[in-house]
């Protein structure tokens, strides 16, 4: 049994390798992303396996196909990287629904919090000693509204985690959750009612650019939204000019449209030619994380563990698997 890694990084192999080793499993790591040039590198594997930002359209997809491959193991939950369609019928694809919502929830709160409180200015500060607090202060939270935009899994979560704040929590959803502890509201009151945003929906035709000029001009003066599902729910323009015109109190982003250019690599020494990015970077009030709400030890064990499980399913040709978004036939 054969697996072929793209994408992968060093922490990729600390619980792939000694897990898949157990199973009796061959994995080779390739750095490079799957693309049409990459692709064929996968010959001779029974699956690739692949993270968030390869790339299996449709070309890509048709190269697979040619050399043999039958399974996609995505190591992620989002799915909006694949061709699911052209996909139907041709390849097993399975993901690995969820791993650790609470690891999402809690980053998108730390972020939150950090950005309310200056954390990331304050580091900086005391780091080159300059222990001044101008320009620091934040908002108490308690007592505020914060939006909760998707409430699944990590939504869920997002919303226990926030119990104890004491603050009025409002929901949105187009599949509402008996019981939950918010107040389900249309997508246009949350935006004007809330103090802080954060968004857990996944990136459909819906979702994209929900957050635009049109949802910003609904939004408290002041907002703060939080961002840790995927980059395109937002429109970066639209961002961009909610911040320069102080409309927006803060942005923190953990996803970002055009993030596959730059995000899990060191372009520290590189001229970045996004100027979108550049721009959003240059605001004190905007903090940026690289795709890493999902990176705690248990949520990479539980991927690595659900992945390979989901692998060996295939392989045995259970009838039923667990986690398949579609198959081959
Ligand atoms: P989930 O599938 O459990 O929940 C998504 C929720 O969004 C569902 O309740 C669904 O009804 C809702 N939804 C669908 N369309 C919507 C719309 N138009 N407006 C509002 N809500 C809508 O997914 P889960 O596990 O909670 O993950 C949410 C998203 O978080 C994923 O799709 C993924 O993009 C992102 N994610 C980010 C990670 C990171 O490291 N930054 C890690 C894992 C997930």
């Amino acid at each position: 049994m054969k697996i072929a890694f793209y994408d992968t990084k060093p922490y990729d192999r600390l619980w792939f390798e000694p897990l898949a080793r157990e199973r009796g499993i061959y994995v080779t790591f390739y750095e490079t992303r799957l693309n049409k040039d990459t692709a064929i590198l996968a010959s001779g594997n029974d699956a690739v396996c692949i993270f968030v930002n390869d790339d299996a359209d449709e070309d890509v997809l048709w190269i697979l196909n040619k050399i043999g491959i039958k399974t996609i193991l995505l190591r992620c939950a989002g799915f909006d990287n694949l061709d699911l369609k052209y996909a139907e019928g041709k390849f097993n694809v399975l993901r690995v629904p969820s791993y650790s919502p609470a690891a999402v929830a809690e980053f998108a709160l730390t972020l939150l919090m950090s950005l309310n409180r200056n954390i990331h200015k304050a580091y900086q500060r005391t780091r080159d000693f300059n222990f001044s607090i101008n320009g620091l202060m934040g908002t108490t939270i308690r007592g505020k509204t914060v939006g909760v935009v998707g409430t699944g899994k990590i939504g869920q979560v997002m919303i226990d985690l926030l119990q104890g704040f004491g603050v009025d929590i409002l929901a949105f959803d187009p599949y509402p959750v008996e019981g939950l502890k918010a107040e389900y509201v249309s997508k246009e009151e949350l935006f004007s009612r809330s103090d802080f945003i954060s968004f857990h929906c996944p990136l459909t035709d819906d979702t994209k650019h929900m957050v635009n000029a049109e949802t910003i001009g609904l939004m408290k003066d002041g907002a703060i939204i939080v961002n840790t599902s995927r980059g395109a729910i937002v429109d970066t323009p639209a961002l961009i000019e909610g911040l320069k015109s102080k409309k927006l109190g803060g942005v923190a982003l953990d996803v970002y449209e055009e993030e596959d250019e730059y995000f899990f690599e060191d372009r520290s020494n590189d001229i970045i030619s996004d100027d979108e990015l550049s721009r959003l970077l240059t605001f004190p009030n905007v903090l940026v994380t690289s795709h890493q709400a999902f990176f705690t030890k248990e949520a990479t064990k539980s991927i690595a563990e659900t992945t390979l499980n989901n692998f060996v399913a295939i392989m045995k040709g259970e009838p039923d698997p667990k986690n398949v978004l579609c198959r081959a036939e």
